[in-house]
């Protein structure tokens, strides 16, 4: 009997978020065939909560059965900025932990070939050697803050690992350290350093108001720009044939400082109003740097990031362009003082 290979369908789950937009736009722009371009005969699916709420089994199957992927990327999350993590430990932990264990066991029982997870940094202990690697996920407590996210996420390196020993499945995770990038999360109340900043900055220069931000601008992080981001899953999806996370991020000697950020923000969004820093506010660890060492070794080569300047130029380009259509903008905004938004119609 001739084997039947069918046509490869690669499922995104949390296709209409920041990182699956991205991966979406690196797959129409790249050329055909090539290393991070769609192949012939692919097809790729991205799908939100609205084809499926993954924390239903029900749901997770029809959404198998309706585009029998061959493999998936999955992105899906619930996810938030500090606030909504420690306000919401037990939904984190219990949503996150269904919407995986539904895609996982689902794609098992559907003879799925490769599931790719995306875990994050800030699930590491909170008390680790620095920096961070691909073998200290699980050697303590997360921090107290984001611990049902955290272990939720954990348990899918243990699911992956499971999944293999009991049936030899190829099932991987990713490890992304800060995202940011088009179609991102600019909530101001409610999203990450980037967007917010960004956010901020506009909306000062819009309203011709003082740029105030939080914290003395001293903290490190190392950002990855969501498209490189989107390269380096695709890779993985790819080229990579094993099931222990790996960690995709800049290097540890590209950690910029939040008062880096703001002055390329600053400069990206042409505000040449006051700007300054509110030190009396916390500021978070000082630095959490992660190796990308098991990365660089494995691509064979180094990898061309996107200069982080050039990254958030295009970020915020897109957020003009965006931000009175579709835009993630939070609750839509006539006028704000720069730090506080004021909601229109409302008290
Ligand atoms: N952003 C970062 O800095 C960062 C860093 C490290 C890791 N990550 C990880 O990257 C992944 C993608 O995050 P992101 O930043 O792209 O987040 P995002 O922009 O908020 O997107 C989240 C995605 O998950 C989907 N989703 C949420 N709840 C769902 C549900 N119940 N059923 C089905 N889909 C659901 C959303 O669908 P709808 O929009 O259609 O509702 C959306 O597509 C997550 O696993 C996150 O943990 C992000």
């Amino acid at each position: 009997m001739q084997s039947h290979h069918p046509q490869p369908v690669i499922l995104v789950t949390g296709g209409t978020g920041l990182v699956g937009y991205a991966i979406q736009h690196v797959i129409e722009t790249e050329p055909v065939g090539s290393r991070f371009g769609r192949r012939e005969g692919e097809k790729w699916v991205f799908v939100g909560s609205k084809d499926a709420d993954l924390r239903d089994p029900a749901q997770t199957k029809k959404l198998f059965d309706k585009y029998k992927p061959t493999h998936v990327i999955h992105l899906a999350a619930l996810v938030g900025g500090l606030y909504r993590n420690m306000r919401y430990k037990l939904s984190f932990l219990r949503e996150n932990m269904l919407m995986n264990d539904h895609v996982l066991q689902r794609a098992h029982e559907t003879g799925v070939s490769k599931v790719l997870s995306c875990l994050s940094t800030c699930i590491f202990p909170d008390k680790v050697t620095y920096p961070l690697d691909e073998s200290k996920i699980h050697l303590g407590p997360p921090h107290e803050s984001n611990y049902g996210y955290a272990h939720a996420k954990r348990m899918v390196d243990i699911a992956n690992r499971a999944y293999h020993d009991e049936h030899g499945s190829n099932f991987t995770s990713a490890i992304p350290t800060n995202v940011f990038g088009p179609n991102d999360n600019f909530d101001l109340e409610d999203s990450h350093v980037i967007p917010a900043l960004i956010h901020k900055c506009l909306l000062a220069k819009r309203n011709d108001t003082p740029f105030i931000v939080l914290g003395s601008g001293r903290p490190l992080r190392q950002f990855i720009y969501s498209y490189d981001l989107a390269k380096l899953f695709i890779w993985q999806l790819r080229e990579y044939d094993d099931i222990e996370p790996v960690i995709l991020s800049v290097g540890e000697d590209e950690e910029v400082s939040i008062k880096q950020a703001v002055d390329a923000i600053v400069t990206a969004v042409g505000f040449d109003g006051e700007y300054k820093f509110d030190p009396s506010r916390e500021d978070g660890q000082f630095r959490k740097p992660a190796s990308n060492q098991k990365l660089l070794a494995l691509l064979g080569g180094k990898f061309e990031f996107t200069p982080f300047k050039d990254a958030l130029r295009d970020t915020v380009q897109w957020l003009v362009e965006h931000y009175e259509t579709d835009a993630r903008i939070g609750r839509r905004n006539t006028r704000t003082n720069g730090t506080n938004v004021v909601h229109n119609g409302e008290a």
